[in-house]
């Protein structure tokens, strides 16, 4: 670095000194990283680059405060075990609704046209392109420079991929003609010819080989080497993007071309369609030219054109209202079911799976396939009635296989004609096969359960790997495998009993196979680091059925400290009263994910478990309170009468967007009414109990709208 003479003690720096100092030793570490990974030409001796990472991670350590999301501490080079950085998204990374047919499709444009309350016949535009079948990836220019690289991540927040993305060739370094502030999004892909070369070049060296070209890609460019990234053939199509610092364009289609004008590859399919024959016709041409195009598609996307009816349309909880994927029909194969396997899963869910003579099922080879539940098995759907005709599926039988997208492959028919003459119907076990226990249906319920909890080793194991997932408490270094082989030793049985490993097994860990001293340590420090851990993480984390990701943010942010929420389940247990209708206010928290939360933490073993985990945590750290307060976060409201400047349901939408709750009818609880003319009895009952009433214009005044 040639400065460590002048350089201050890291614990003699002030505040603002150590934020001038993380700034740069950010670039530095940057610069010095492109030079040396994407140009080649190194600007300073590893001696130095190891030094300035090193004060920057030491300044981080001891103002934990102003480590950046983005910190290049702990990516690329000397530690790349450490994993990836996060990057928040400045706009969340949203997927797309699906359509699977052209009825879809049109009622798609239907229900566009009553939100925005435009006539079946009025113009209405939209872009058609190929989905491609790759990974999507935000890009973020700053003044036309490349700042960073994010791939989606769970949309909020996303992996700093910048070094890697550098090393696409598709991808600009610098841009001119942009807005200050551009993200550019779209999909980072390998090509049939790239990906079939690669395979035999892994093959050749004796390493591992992809199942497909998505796999491959999102492979090489979550590399932690970007060397290695560098020598894989990805390639980058953009089609949307994120924060932008001014319009990018009037419509989606000039967008595009301003993108294409930036040095972006647009797709070449990518066309403007005035409606939905038009949109229909230019899929059946990308469906049979599919084969021909050398990379991966899954379906074509339709948006409309016009992006202030975009802005209009906004988005639901995580897809925007403007935009569908138009799906192309899932692949399928015919194979032999070989045998039922039943798994037992966190909630003790017993799941079958077929075990089927590997087929190929457009690519991929599938030896496994989800059969759902025992009436799947049986030939009958959740209310007894009869699915495939009613033709059970047995082992031994000939089975249609079915991919649609990423998902499980699932089995759709069964071919009698070939069924072996001595099969007998599958019999779904009443016992857990893992423990022993009871396995029982709920009424309703159309999964069988064991009854053993936490005692069911199983149940164990699949807590426990949820725990330790990416979206949970994520810990380096522990994953499923070491997860099971702590627990098969009876080292890890409870999430609590990671935290005590170091002091129960520590040395022991060290002499194991596969463990040494050096790995033993950092697998104990990000452990360590974990005792603080985000409210949402922890909830989520706690693998309580019904409560995902999304419930458990939802959760947080409502009661933002462990404390409020725990002292709210508490009070909930009668399932009536205060507590418990506080629980159900809160807007996408129903009283199945309600009783839920209430029966984990009132059940004794459970509770037990939750309470040890939270006596190992340091600090459970507070959701933020929603950033910015609108002036009706938090207000019901209710539209009554007409509205003259959008239809009810885009008012809706935009009200909910804003924080508030929209209403249906006026009640004491009621904080604003709006009412266009011809408003009636709800204007009257408001203006009665005194509840504040404006015209749609004071209305739109009011949102800044
Ligand atoms: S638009 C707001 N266009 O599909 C919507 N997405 O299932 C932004 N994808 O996460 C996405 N090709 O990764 C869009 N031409 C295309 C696409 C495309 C592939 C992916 C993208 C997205 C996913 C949603």
């Amino acid at each position: 670095m040639g400065k460590a003479a002048r350089e201050i003690p890291v614990g003699a720096l002030s505040e603002t000194e150590a934020a001038t100092e993380i700034a740069r030793l950010t670039d530095l570490i940057r610069q010095a990283n492109v030079a040396y990974y994407q140009e080649d030409a190194p600007v300073m001796s590893d001696a130095e680059y190891d030094a300035a990472r090193r004060r920057l991670s030491l300044i981080e350590a001891v103002f934990p405060r102003l480590k950046r999301v983005d910190s290049p501490s702990g990516q690329v080079g000397a530690a790349p075990q450490e994993g990836f950085a996060r990057i928040r998204h400045a706009v969340p990374m949203l997927s797309l609704a699906n359509a699977f047919d052209g009825e879809d499709v049109r009622e798609f444009d239907r229900g566009i046209r009553s939100f925005l309350g435009l006539a079946p016949d009025a113009p209405l535009a939209y872009t058609a392109e190929p989905k491609i079948d790759g990974l999507s990836l935000a890009i973020r220019y700053e003044q036309g420079a490349l700042i960073h690289a994010a791939t989606r991540g769970d949309g909020a927040v996303g992996e700093d991929v910048t070094a890697n993305a550098r090393t696409i060739g598709d991808i600009p370094h610098r841009i001119a003609g942009a807005p200050d502030i551009l993200e550019v999004r779209g999909e980072v892909y390998m090509g049939h010819a790239d990906f079939a070369a690669l395979n035999a070049a892994q093959k050749a060296r004796g390493e591992k080989t992809f199942a497909n070209p998505r796999n491959a890609a999102a492979g090489s460019l979550r590399q932690l080497d970007p060397a290695v990234t560098a020598t894989r053939p990805l390639r980058f199509f953009a089609y949307a993007w994120g924060e932008v610092s001014e319009p990018l364009a009037a419509t989606q289609m000039e967008a595009l071309e301003r993108l294409a004008q930036m040095g972006f590859v647009i797709n070449d399919l990518t066309r403007l369609c005035p409606d939905t024959d038009s949109l229909l016709a230019h899929y059946a041409r990308i469906e049979r030219e599919r084969a021909t195009l050398g990379y991966d598609i899954d379906g074509v996307v339709y948006k409309v054109n016009d992006l202030s009816l975009q802005a209009r349309l906004g988005m639901r909880s995580t897809t925007p209202r403007w935009a569908i994927a138009h799906k192309f029909p899932a692949e399928m194969a015919w194979t032999r079911l070989e045998r039922i396997d039943i798994q037992v899963g966190r909630t003790g869910a017993l799941s079958p799976v077929a075990r089927l003579s590997p087929v190929t099922v457009g690519g991929v080879v599938v030896s496994n396939a989800t059969l759902h539940n025992e009436d799947y098995i049986a030939g009958r759907d959740s209310a007894g009635a009869p699915i495939r005709e009613g033709r059970d599926i047995r082992e031994g039988d000939w089975v249609q296989v079915y991919r649609a997208g990423d998902v499980i492959p699932k089995i759709r028919d069964v071919d009698l004609s070939r069924r072996p003459a001595d099969s007998k119907p599958f019999e779904f076990p009443k016992k857990c096969p893992e423990c022993g226990a009871d396995a029982v249906r709920e009424p309703g319920d159309s999964v069988r359960r064991c009854t053993g909890g936490l005692a069911c080793p199983a149940q164990q194991v699949e807590k426990l790997r949820h725990f330790v997932s990416r979206p949970a408490f994520d810990i380096e270094g522990l994953g499923a495998r070491q997860i099971e082989a702590f627990h098969r030793r009876g080292w890890v049985l409870s999430p609590a009993d990671i935290f005590t490993l170091q002091s129960r097994h520590g040395a022991e860990l060290a002499g194991l196979e596969g463990w040494g001293e050096t790995s033993a340590q950092k697998l104990f420090a990000a452990i360590e680091s974990r005792r603080r851990i985000p409210l949402a993480r922890l909830i989520f984390a706690l693998g309580i059925r019904h409560v995902g990701e999304a419930a458990a943010r939802l959760l947080a942010r409502s009661f933002l400290t462990w404390e409020a929420l725990l002292a709210v389940i508490d009070a909930a247990a009668p399932r009536e009263g205060e507590a418990w209708d506080s629980l159900l206010a809160i807007d996408g928290i129903g009283t199945v994910m309600a009783a839920s939360l209430v029966t984990a933490f009132h059940q004794p073993g459970e509770r037990a478990a939750i309470d040890a985990l939270t006596r190992e945590l340091t600090e459970i750290i507070p959701a933020e309170p929603p950033a910015q307060q609108s002036p009706v976060a938090g207000k019901t409201v209710v539209f009554t009468g007409k509205l003259e400047q959008m239809t009810r349901a885009e008012a809706k939408a935009r009200a909910e967007a804003l924080g508030a709750k929209v209403a249906g009818s006026v009640s004491k609880r009621t904080d604003l009414v709006i009412a266009g003319p011809g408003a009636g009895s709800k204007a009257k009952k408001a203006a009665e109990l005194g509840i504040e009433v404006l015209d749609e214009a004071a209305w739109l005044a009011l949102i800044g709208a």
